[in-house]
């Protein structure tokens, strides 16, 4: 057992020397004890929920390094872009106080498969072949260790941060013809896509906050006393090509949004991107999260670490680990409908109500659940996660199929390009 730990790592280890000679200092990452530290008390501090590192174990299947690290090989830009986090979590887990080497004693099976990193040259990923990876990431650990077919997955979960999930695709109306992966149908899933009533969602998914760079984040804070003398701040696009089956981008949200405001004063949008756009943020007293191709961007992460009050433009949302963050005490919600009315929606909160807005914005403890550090402290995004994993147990008894019970899977449902195994 030890050994199969020694060699994780060592095979890590060129990956991290990589990731060293970009900058992000990643060593610390597989820090062989991760040391949880409680945060500090500088402002209000907002209680996040139990531990849950007491009891919960997690085994890390150790797949084929096809799956993970040769892909990032193949293009380190997977490393920094928003759908980043399935790597990260990988290297947190690997190091992490709940990870078990004996799979007997495992509350949960984590299959490090990096579907998001097979990368165009625009630097988007491939949707076509994130199927493909996931269907042969399945098949090797199911016929190489008995706990798949124990379940049929039910302890299994897998991190699918792609616009619609595990839906693998970014134009809506595709991502729901697809639907979610038909092996993944009893899978615990950890995403950043949350809608209710979506084809693209289940009730017991995992919704996380996009991957921002917590440096980056660091490196950019102005003194708390900083002025905010922007109402309104939006940087993004405006329009994009409409998906082939007549999706329209942002449902027409972000080009109502241009079409209305780009003269108004209040407003101060564009779709160039500055070097000051995090300074900028902190200058703003509203920042505009609409909808894109899919609901959530990773703006809501930077408007909270920013203390900007997130104006989510986006119906049925579900934000990040909603059961512990007070959401409604933070965000101004406007429907998508009423995006026409968008200054005088603005214009018409209270002085008071933007202060306490604001006030719980301050947080730290709110702004480190979003955040997965780079160093992984009590409360933090990783944090989190494991806090609704160990939330979910103890499994029912009910999730082991009995001797002789067939299989509820269906192995051969869906398009069979994606039967071919991933190569790369
Ligand atoms: C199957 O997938 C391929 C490649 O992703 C696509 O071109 C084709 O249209 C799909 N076929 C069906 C029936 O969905
Ligand atoms: C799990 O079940 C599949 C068939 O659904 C089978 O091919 C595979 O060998 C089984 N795995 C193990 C470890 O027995
Ligand atoms: C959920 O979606 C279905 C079909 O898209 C619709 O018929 C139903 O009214 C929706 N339910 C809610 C609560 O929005
Ligand atoms: C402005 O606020 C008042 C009182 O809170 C409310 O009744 C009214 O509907 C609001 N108007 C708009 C445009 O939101
Ligand atoms: C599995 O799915 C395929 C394709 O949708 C279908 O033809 C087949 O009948 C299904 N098998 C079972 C056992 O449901």
């Amino acid at each position: 057992m030890m050994r199969g730990r020694t060699s994780t790592l060592r095979t890590w280890s060129h990956l991290l020397s990589l990731t060293l000679l970009l900058g992000f200092g990643v060593r610390d990452l597989v820090a062989l004890q991760t040391r949880f530290t409680t945060t500090g008390h500088e402002g209000p501090n907002v209680e996040l929920g139990e531990d849950p590192m007491r009891k919960m174990k997690v085994y890390v299947y150790d797949m084929p390094s096809k799956f993970n690290k040769r892909v990032v090989q193949k293009d380190m830009r997977c490393l920094m872009h928003m759908f980043s986090i399935e790597i990260h979590m990988h290297l947190f887990l690997l190091s992490s106080t709940v990870r078990t080497l004996d799979p007997e004693e495992a509350d949960w099976f984590y299959t490090p498969v990096y579907t998001n990193c097979d990368l165009t040259t625009t630097g988007l990923p491939f949707v076509k072949y994130m199927p493909r990876m996931m269907r042969s990431a399945i098949h090797y650990l199911s016929t190489k260790w008995p706990y798949w077919n124990r379940t049929d997955g039910v302890d299994h979960f897998f991190v699918v941060p792609h616009d619609f999930g595990a839906c693998f695709h970014y134009h809506e109306k595709e991502a729901i013809m697809r639907g979610i992966f038909p092996l993944l149908q009893h899978a615990t899933l950890i995403q950043t896509f949350g809608q209710v009533n979506h084809s693209c969602f289940k009730d017991d998914s995992i919704i996380i906050p996009p991957y921002v760079l917590p440096r980056r984040i660091s490196n950019h804070i102005l003194h708390a006393s900083t002025p905010r003398s922007t109402f309104v701040y939006f940087r993004g696009a405006f329009y994009d090509v409409d998906g082939p089956k007549g999706d329209y981008y942002a449902r027409g949200v972000r080009a109502t949004i241009w079409e209305i405001y780009k003269d108004n004063v209040l407003f101060d949008i564009s779709s160039e991107h500055p070097t000051t756009y995090y300074e900028d943020m902190q200058r703003s007293i509203f920042c505009l999260c609409p909808l894109g191709w899919a609901p959530w961007s990773p703006r809501i992460v930077e408007a909270v670490e920013f203390g900007c009050i997130p104006v989510v433009i986006a119906d049925n949302i579900v934000l990040p680990f909603r059961n512990v963050i007070p959401w409604d005490d933070m965000v101004v919600f406007v429907p998508e409908k009423d995006v026409d009315i968008l200054e005088s929606i603005l214009t018409n909160i209270s002085m008071e109500e933007v202060t306490m807005k604001q006030k719980m914005l301050s947080s730290p403890s709110i702004k480190q659940a979003l955040l997965f550090s780079r160093k992984s402290k009590y409360g933090d995004a990783f944090h989190q996660v494991l806090r609704a994993l160990a939330s979910k147990l103890p499994h029912s008894s009910s999730i082991y199929l009995k001797e002789g019970q067939p299989t509820t899977l269906n192995w051969t449902n869906g398009n069979s390009s994606e039967f071919i195994p991933w190569q790369i």
